[in-house]
C-alpha cells in the first residue's frame, strides 16, 4: 500500500515524539511491505519562525496532498506574548477548522504494566478501559464574538443543532464497536447549548436502541473519571470539556505522555496527535514519552489506512515493551528501566520485528 503521511513536529519536544512515531511507521512499512512517504511542513511557532505564521499555506497544500498527518505539539514561552493571530496555538486550531475534523477520538487505557505508575489506587485504575469523543471545531473555541478591550473580554459558546447531531452520531457509532454505552457530559444546569446538547442526545438515541445512555454534568464527570473511571465505555463532549477531561482522564494510565488521539471527519483526511503539548520542561532533552505519538501513528494505520493487522501490531509492540520494564521518566518507578526517546521508540520497532518474524514462523 502507498500512502503520502504529513508530518508535522511543530514545538517543544514535538520534534522528538514524532521523530519516534516516524520511525516505528518506517518498521511497519518494511515488515509489512508497504510505501509510506514522509513530507515535513511547518506548524506552530516553527512556522511562525520560517514563515510568519501559524499555519503557512505551504502546510495546507501538504497536506491536501497527503492521505493523513501526524502532528507532535505546538507552542512554548518563546510566543506566549504574541497577539491570539500569531500564537503558535491559533495554527493548531487553524487546521483543525480548515480540514473541517470536528471528531477527536482520544482513547484512554490503564495498562497492567503501569498501574503502579498512576497515582490512583490500583484497584480505581485497573481494567479502565474507555474512549473520550471530544468535539473539535466549534464552541468555546471558535464562538463569535470573540474580542478583547481593556476592561472586558469575550469568548462565546455557540453550537448548532447540526454540529452536536454529527459528533453524537460519531459516539454513539463507536460505542456500537465497544461496550455500547455513551457517557454525554455537560453542563445543562446552566449552559443553554448544554441544554441543546441533551435534547440533540434525547433524539438521536433513538436511532441507537442497542445503546445506553446516561447524561452526565460534567463537574460530576471530573470526580467521577477519578474515583470510578471504569463506568465509563465513549464519553462524548463539548470542545472545552473534552479538553480538560482528557488530560484528566490520562493520569489514570499514570502519565499525559500515554494518551494518543486521532482528530477526524467522517471521510478522508485525519490529523493523529498526542493529547500532550509542547511539554517545553523537558523539551530537547530526550526524555518525553513518545507512546501518545507512536500510538497516535497506530490509530492512523486504524482508521485512515484501513491497516488493523500493522496498527494492533505497533499496540501490541508498545505494550510488549511497556511490559519488559523499559519506560520514559515520566512513568518510572519501581522495578522500571528509564530510557531515552530515541532508544524507547528502538525497544517498540526491536519489539514489532521480533513479533513479525514470529508470526511469519507460525504461518510460513
Ligand atoms: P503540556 O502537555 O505540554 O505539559 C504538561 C506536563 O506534562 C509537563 O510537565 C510536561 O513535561 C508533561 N508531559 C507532556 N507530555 C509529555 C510526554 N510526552 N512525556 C513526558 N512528559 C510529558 O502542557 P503545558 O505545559 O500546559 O503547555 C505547554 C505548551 O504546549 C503550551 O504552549 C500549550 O499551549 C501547548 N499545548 C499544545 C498542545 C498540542 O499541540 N496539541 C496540547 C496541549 C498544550
Ligand atoms: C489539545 C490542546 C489544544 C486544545 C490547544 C493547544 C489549542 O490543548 O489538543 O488538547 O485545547 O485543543
Ligand atoms: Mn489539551
Amino acid at each position: 500500500m502507498v500512502k503520502r503521511i504529513t508530518v508535522m513536529p511543530g514545538d517543544g519536544i514535538g520534534p522528538e515524539v514524532t521523530e519516534a512515531a516516524v520511525e516505528v511507521l518506517r518498521a511497519v512499512a518494511r515488515r509489512y511491505g508497504h510505501a509510506f512517504q514522509f513530507t515535513y511542513a511547518a506548524i506552530g511557532g516553527d512556522a511562525i519562525d520560517q514563515y510568519g505564521k501559524p499555519l503557512p499555506d505551504e502546510t495546507i497544500a501538504v497536506c491536501e496532498a497527503s492521505d493523513a498527518a501526524l502532528l507532535g505539539a505546538v507552542g512554548g514561552p518563546k510566543w506566549d506574548q504574541q497577539p491570539s493571530h500569531l500564537r503558535p496555538e491559533r495554527g493548531l486550531l487553524d487546521i483543525r477548522k480548515k480540514f473541517d475534523l470536528f471528531t477527536n477520538i482520544r482513547p484512554v487505557k490503564a495498562v497492567p504494566s503501569l498501574l503502579g505508575s498512576s497515582p490512583l489506587k490500583e484497584e480505581v485504575a485497573r481494567e479502565v478501559d474507555m474512549v473520550i469523543v471530544r468535539e473539535l471545531t466549534s464552541g468555546l473555541y471558535f464562538g463569535e464574538p470573540k474580542q478583547r478591550s481593556p476592561k472586558s473580554a469575550v469568548d462565546t459558546l455557540v453550537y448548532t443543532r447540526a454540529e452536536i447531531e454529527r459528533i453524537v452520531d460519531q459516539a454513539f457509532q463507536i460505542a456500537r464497536t465497544r461496550k455500547g454505552k455513551v457517557t454525554s457530559v455537560d453542563k445543562a444546569n446552566v449552559l443553554e447549548t448544554s441544554k441543546l446538547w441533551r435534547e440533540v442526545v434525547e433524539e438521536r438515541m433513538t436511532a441507537y436502541p442497542d445503546v445506553e445512555v446516561e447524561h452526565m454534568l460534567v463537574d460530576t464527570a471530573a470526580m467521577k473519571l477519578i474515583t470510578n473511571p471504569r463506568s465509563f465505555d465513549v464519553i462524548v463532549t463539548e470542545n472545552m470539556f473534552g479538553d480538560i477531561l482528557s488530560d484528566e482522564a490520562s493520569v489514570i494510565t499514570g502519565s499525559l505522555g500515554m494518551l494518543p488521539s486521532a482528530s477526524t471527519r467522517t471521510d478522508g483526511f485525519g490529523i493523529y496527535e498526542p493529547v500532550h503539548g509542547s511539554a517545553p520542561d523537558i523539551a530537547g532533552q530526550n526524555k518525553a514519552n513518545p507512546t501518545a505519538a507512536i500510538l497516535s501513528a497506530a490509530m492512523m494505520l486504524k482508521y485512515s489506512f484501513g491497516l488493523h493487522t500493522e496498527a494492533a501490531a505497533v499496540e501490541e509492540a508498545v505494550a510488549g515493551v511497556l511490559e519488559d520494564g523499559y519506560c520514559t521518566g515520566d512513568i518510572a518507578g519501581e522495578g522500571k528501566r528509564v530510557i531515552s526517546t530515541g532508544a524507547f521508540a528502538a525497544q517498540v520497532i526491536e519489539e514489532l520485528e521480533r513479533e513479525f518474524v514470529s508470526e511469519h514462523i507460525m504461518y510460513s
